[in-house]
């Protein structure tokens, strides 16, 4: 997607979560997860899953979302929308958590989708309070 096209909507971000999980590379756990960002321009970089073999060299959905924003160029996060193929409400990981704060704009928040659909928002900051961040590092 170009900067000059219109940012897709929550609603149809949220709509093409099942397809995004489907692409998910998770043989191993089975537990499929898609995460989408939204940036500070309102453009939406997709994420999945990737497991490995060597297990802890898999990667969470969010941590390759926020890889493609950084990427793409965005550098501060709006919005999390995050999917379990499982269709169970998830919330990122702990160490997403910390993955997310590096970015997360004061109101940052995440979108649940379930089905399809957004079902529940969460104040990011809710999840991490008292973190260390980058203003710790002076
Ligand atoms: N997973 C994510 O992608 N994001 C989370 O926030 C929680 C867990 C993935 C990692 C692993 O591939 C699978 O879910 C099971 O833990």
């Amino acid at each position: 997607m170009s900067a000059r096209e219109t940012p897709p909507s929550e609603a149809e971000l949220a709509a093409a979560m099942p397809a995004l999980l489907a692409r998910a590379y998770a043989p191993y756990s089975k537990f499929t997860v898609a995460a989408v960002v939204i940036d500070e321009d309102g453009r939406a970089h997709l994420g999945v899953n990737v497991e490995n073999a060597a297990y802890p060299s898999g990667a969470c959905a969010e941590q390759t979302a926020i890889g493609a924003m950084v990427t793409a160029g965005g550098r501060r996060i709006a919005r999390v929308l995050l999917a379990a193929g499982s269709n169970a409400v998830v919330q990122p990981c702990g160490a997403c958590r910390q993955r997310i704060a590096e970015f997360a704009d004061e109101t940052c928040e995440i979108v649940t989708v379930q089905d399809g659909r957004p079902t529940r928002r969460t104040p990011f900051w809710s999840l991490l309070p008292e973190s260390f961040g980058p203003g710790d590092l002076g």
